[in-house]
């Protein structure tokens, strides 16, 4: 098959390279030059563990390539996925389409012969159909089916998750687009990865669906994280214990700091901007957008707090900055809060993280970046981890005291239970467990 992909983000490079992977020949289009140009030099721009082994071989196997122009690939293309981002717009929470738009057009000019574009962005309910019927109007001599087979892959473990889904949801009811949307996977199909054909407009409310479900478990853990600290519960116990019941599951129970990232923040807002123009409010997932931004603020005040309930002058060390580990990714992370929160109380804020600190120093006030744990550690009042990455998970606290000014550890992200560190003389603050003051 030949496949071009349209947008050589996050979603469109992962998928573009797997499906390369698969043995398709795929070419990946996007307008910034300077990305291309990266690209063929065989740097990747984004950090996702595998993804550039990826690249690398199915360049040289001659299945992959990059260019700045979709033209002369999409004429000869039996697929077509638009993958360009869909910001939140200003303002109004509502997702930006003007880049699917822009390019759906693009397309449908440079299309020859029955053509199957598929929307891979995540768009609101209803864009399939205007997609359409810009092509009805504009283009009506084009022989093209639009279809929609939203990504449901995490950043960190975005291949593996490409390629062992859980599920893979196409949106469409055109016989000709149904055989070649088998073809396209067929791979995974092989797998026994089930396909899952649906209405287009299912398809695109299932996307959102699923990422505001998501996003509500970890907001309803996370506020009987706050319930268990109250009334001397671990919430690590009460997810283990909620989850072993098949009907709740034991994932995306693990209480933290917040969601954050490209896709929760920005999908349940754009959901609720929806259910409300169709005048079908969804409360539960407007309360969890709120709730979640509030515990972003508390968290803040909840490092304040450990360190007596003031942090003027004290100098804190942050373990971590993006919203979650594996990747480079600073949107929406739970760290720019936390930060602003300390800088505001008077802090001196100190920060190393493996992969994050190029992406933070863009978007982090006055933050000093040290080039490992230790080094920010040193004359401490506080140390904070704030993303569990692995290598956060086997400190050595004996170095870790006798380099601190004040033993306090505040583990956002519960890595560590009370018993691993108050033996080394720490006073340990943890997320809906027991902590302890010294
Ligand atoms: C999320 C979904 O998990 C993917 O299925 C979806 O394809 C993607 O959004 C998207 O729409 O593109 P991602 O944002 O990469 O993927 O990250 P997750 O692993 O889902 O984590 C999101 C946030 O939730 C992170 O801040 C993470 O720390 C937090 N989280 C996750 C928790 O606080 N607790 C948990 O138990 C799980």
């Amino acid at each position: 098959m030949r496949i071009v992909m349209i947008g050589s983000g996050y979603v469109g490079l992962v998928s573009g390279a797997c499906f390369a992977d698969f043995g398709h020949h795929v070419t990946c289009v996007d307008k910034s030059e300077a990305k291309i140009v990266a690209l063929e030099a065989g740097e990747v721009p984004i950090f996702e563990p595998g993804l550039d082994a990826i690249i690398q071989q199915n360049r040289s196997a001659g299945r992959l390539d990059f260019s700045t122009n979709l033209d002369p690939s999409v004429g000869d293309a039996d697929v077509v996925f638009i993958a360009v981002g869909t910001p939140s717009r200003r303002g109004d929470g509502h997702a930006d389409l003007s880049y699917v738009y822009a390019a759906a057009r693009e397309i449908a000019a440079a299309v020859q012969g029955f053509t199957v574009v598929v929307t891979k962005s995540t768009v609101p309910v209803g864009t399939g159909d205007e997609i359409e019927r810009i092509f009805r109007e504009e283009f009506p001599d084009k022989d093209i089916a639009v279809v929609s087979n939203p990504e449901f892959l995490r950043e960190g473990a975005a291949i593996t998750d490409f390629k062992r889904p859980d599920r893979i949801v196409i949106g469409t009811e055109d016989g000709r687009a149904i055989e070649v949307m088998r073809e396209v996977y067929r791979p995974l199909y092989l797998n026994e990865a089930p396909l899952y054909f649906c209405e287009r407009r299912t398809s695109e409310l299932i996307k959102y669906a699923a990422n505001a479900f998501l996003a509500m478990k970890i907001t309803f853990i996370n506020e009987i994280a706050d319930l268990s600290e109250k009334i001397g519960a671990d919430v690590q116990k009460v997810a283990k214990g909620i989850g072993m019941d098949k009907r709740i599951g034991d994932k995306f129970l693990h209480a933290g700091p917040g969601y954050g990232g490209s896709c929760f923040p920005k999908d349940t807002l754009a959901l609720v901007k929806t259910a409300q123009d169709f005048d079908s409010p969804v409360r539960l997932i407007e309360t969890t957008v709120a709730i979640n931004d509030n515990r972003k603020r508390a968290m803040g005040r909840k490092v304040i707090a450990a360190c007596d309930g003031d942090v003027r002058g004290k100098k804190i060390a942050l373990l971590g900055l993006t919203f979650k580990p594996n990747t480079d990714d600073m949107r929406d992370a739970p760290s720019i809060t936390i930060v602003q929160a300390l800088l505001d109380g008077g802090a001196s804020v100190h920060a190393y993280d493996p992969e994050g600190m190029d992406a933070a120093k863009a978007v982090l006030g006055a933050v000093t970046y040290g080039k490992d744990p230790y080094e920010i550690a040193a004359n401490a009042d506080a140390v904070v981890i704030v993303t569990e990455w692995e290598e956060f998970r086997a400190l050595d606290f004996t170095r870790l005291k006798s380099l601190m000014k004040a033993p306090v550890m505040v583990d956002l992200r519960n890595i560590y239970s009370l018993s691993d560190v108050v033996k080394y003389g720490f006073e340990y603050f943890a997320v809906g467990r027991k902590s302890q003051k010294q």
